[in-house]
């Protein structure tokens, strides 16, 4: 009966956790999307809650007593939420990608230890199919873990960016891969009569994936690493599933399929943005030629001109279109407020203003997206780097507020550039392209931008902010 009822708690869950997804596909059902997964959750910790305390009552003698158990969960919620929630209160967006990338490493973490517990489990050992989800869970865990700590010490600029280019890495890959499913096999056959020998196998199977992970994501190159955080979402949906099936828990096995699959479509959308192969990506070495390392072509390409605010203000206010390219400098700089404010004022000027934002701009998939719909600028004026692409060459005004790459010409003027093949929102097609940055420094990907030298280019050099904010006083 309980039983039935925690069934039907799980499977509530699930659904709640497709309508979540299905939801935060578009921007105007985002909130629902987000309170649809938050609710799926809560159902999904009750569920496990009352079916964990169940197990325990009905089965004492191999179990803790439910007190005992009930205190344990209480003690392990209140140690996440004591260390979680400071953490997500302090974090800034712009840490994000980082921060979910140092979460990853968690669940990989999680599932190798599920591994290690259900080959310990009292129960015994459970037969070959159990052997291998463990295996698997084990190898896909380690993998997820050591890759986001990569990941997250890559992003957080704790580890230089360059890829780590070892001698017939793929090899060395290919090797690690055939030398677990050989230690597999053997665990399959002997962990069962010989446990000493299969802890030894399993040991070594969670240290293979410990070194894959390391090596693979090692291997990518600065640029590329957007592609990354969302490879390693995926992969922590199949580690969670892993430990679903290892557990015999339905609701973690539809869980992190949903999070397993949705990485992998979201990886996909990326490499077709950034014109990558998915299949090489996924093999890891992949954007050796990406990455901070393009030094000679940081140096500057001939004379930039300057703009001020009031003279900038000047231009907007007789435009009859303008189009805004949003990037990472809006972000670190918070920008979008008064962005908005001057999309508003634009727009009740009847100046025709839209934006144009590129898929990897900023740090995060859809970073941009959310801080504009975090200041309100309306959705319908938010168009994506293929809506727009076509209209910059009609437009009177284009404002490049903190982009940089996802503008850059040589992207595909420059076959030898980091970000050749890279398709970029073509600002440079406008009448006037006013471009706001602090300095003539490069951008993520450490290659010095073209756009700033040509003859429609001028730039607007200082905070973001605090120069829309200086545009905004001198309007009218
Ligand atoms: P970037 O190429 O990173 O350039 C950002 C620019 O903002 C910099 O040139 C910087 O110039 C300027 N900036 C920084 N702070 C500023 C401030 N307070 N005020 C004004 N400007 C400021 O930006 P992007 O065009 O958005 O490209 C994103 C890059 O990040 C791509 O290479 C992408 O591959 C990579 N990436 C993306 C993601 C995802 S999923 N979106 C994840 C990881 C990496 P100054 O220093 O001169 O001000």
């Amino acid at each position: 009966m309980l039983l039935s009822f925690v069934q039907g708690l799980y499977i509530i869950a699930g659904v709640l956790f497709i309508l979540s997804l299905a939801g935060l596909s578009k921007q105007t059902t985002a909130r629902m999307g987000n309170i649809a997964g938050m609710v799926g959750m809560a159902l999904a910790l009750v569920a496990t809650i009352i079916h964990s305390l169940s197990m325990s009552a009905e089965d004492p003698a191999h179990r803790q007593s439910v007190l005992v158990t009930g205190l344990l969960i209480a003690a392990v919620l209140a140690i996440g939420a004591v260390i979680g929630t400071p953490i997500a209160r302090r974090v800034e967006m712009t840490q994000m990608p980082e921060l979910i990338a140092a979460f990853h490493s968690f669940v990989g973490m999680a599932a190798v230890l599920v591994g290690f517990n259900s080959f310990a489990a009292p129960e015994g050992t459970g037969g070959a199919v159990h052997l291998v989800e463990v295996a698997l869970g084990v190898l896909i865990g380690a993998y997820t873990f050591t890759g986001s700590v990569v990941a997250y010490l890559k992003l957080s600029a704790k580890m230089s960016s360059k890829p780590l280019t070892l001698p017939g890495r793929n090899l060395l890959n290919l090797a690690g891969i055939a030398v677990f499913f050989v230690l597999m096999a053997w665990f399959v056959a002997v962990a069962e009569t010989n446990v000493g020998l299969g802890w030894v196998l399993v040991i070594a199977m969670a240290l293979i994936g410990f070194a894959l992970g390391f090596h693979m994501v090692a291997a990518i190159g600065g640029g590329d690493m957007p592609v990354v955080v969302s490879m390693l979402n995926s992969y922590s949906g199949w580690a969670a599933a892993a430990a679903g099936f290892m557990l015999g828990n339905n609701l973690l096995i539809i869980t992190g399929s949903l999070v397993g699959s949705s990485g992998a479509i979201l990886s996909y959308i990326m490499c077709k943005a950034m014109n990558r192969s998915f299949v090489s990506v996924i093999l890891g070495g992949f954007g050796s030629e990406g990455g901070t390392i393009a030094v000679t072509s940081g140096e500057e390409q001939g004379e930039h001109r300057e703009i001020d605010a009031a003279t900038a203000a000047d231009l907007l206010w007789n435009a009859k279109s303008v189009i805004i390219t949003p990037g990472y400098g809006m972000a670190v700089a918070k920008a979008q407020y008064p962005v908005a404010d001057l999309t508003s004022k634009l727009r009740a000027h009847g100046v025709d203003v839209r934006f144009g934002v590129h898929p990897v701009a900023g740090r995060l998939p859809g970073h941009m997206n959310v801080l504009l719909a975090e200041a309100h600028v309306p959705y319908d004026i938010v168009l994506e780097m293929d809506e727009i692409n076509d209209d910059f060459a009609g437009t009177d005004v284009v404002l490049v507020i903190g982009a940089n790459d996802t503008v850059n010409p040589a992207a595909l003027d420059d076959p030898s550039s980091p970000i050749a093949g890279m398709p970029v929102l073509e600002v440079w097609k406008a009448d006037n392209v006013i471009v706001f940055k602090r300095s003539m420094a490069t951008g993520y990907a450490g290659v010095q931008n073209p756009l700033f030298f040509k003859e429609n280019t001028q730039m607007l050099f200082g905070d973001a902010k605090e120069r829309v904010e200086d545009i905004i006083k001198s309007l009218g």
